[in-house]
């Protein structure tokens, strides 16, 4: 189920070669879930320059930051495996490489296996819970015919530990290129994306560092 923006009012703007707008939040929070200060209008950093992280201190005015999307690849790599009773859908195009999947529920997710999804190795309620606790919309899942990507969760920014905001509640983004999640998706802060808005797990490969957060 999809939360409208117009409800919420919240949108962000990559803004050209500069900061994330964020407009009308009101739940900005770091890894260890507490709150961040917020107001009508704050820029979030994406340059991954910035000295006040997370928002954005005019870095990537002097650091050369482009913001623009470096691939021209589809943002629909959508690939299904099939359970008996449940569907399990991965899109590489979006994934952030939390690892949360791996890392959560090995019995299903396996970087070692092949097919690397196992769709019967968990009960459908357990994986339907991870698929919730995927960041960046890389999975969803079908149960009878009915695909679930889209979650009913309150607008939110969760500033995650040296990696990518994770955005939930159906904020919307005001970008070309829209994410398969209109609900949840996450947005790159180290600069190195060449997915850019998204985040496509780079932070990991330059050893993105953020003491403050
Ligand atoms: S934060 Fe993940 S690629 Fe930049």
């Amino acid at each position: 189920m999809k939360v409208k923006s117009t409800e919420t009012a919240v949108t962000i703007q990559p803004t050209e070669n500069g900061s994330l707008a964020v407009t009308g939040l009101e739940n900005l929070r770091d890894s260890r879930g507490e709150a961040l200060p917020t107001k009508a209008k704050i820029y979030l950093c994406r340059c991954g320059g910035s000295s006040n992280k997370p928002f954005c201190d005019g870095s990537h005015k002097r650091n050369g930051f482009s913001g623009a999307r470096e691939s021209s690849a589809s943002l629909d790599r959508e690939k299904a495996y099939p359970g008996k009773q449940i569907t399990v859908h991965d899109n590489r195009a979006i994934c952030s490489h939390s690892e949360r999947c791996v890392k959560e529920l090995a019995a299903v997710f396996s970087k070692k296996a092949r097919p690397w999804v196992n769709p019967d190795g968990a009960s459908p309620e357990g994986i339907v819970a991870l698929v919730k606790r995927c960041p960046s919309g890389a999975l969803s899942y079908s149960i009878e015919g009915t695909q679930q990507r889209d979650f009913t969760r309150e607008p939110q920014i969760i500033v995650s530990k040296n990696g990518p905001y994770n955005v939930t509640g159906g904020i919307v983004i005001q970008n070309e290129l829209q994410p398969p999640s209109s609900e949840h998706y996450s947005l790159c802060r180290c600069g190195a994306s060449k997915n850019k808005p998204f985040c496509d797990g780079m932070h990991h490969t330059i050893g993105f560092r953020d003491d403050q957060i």
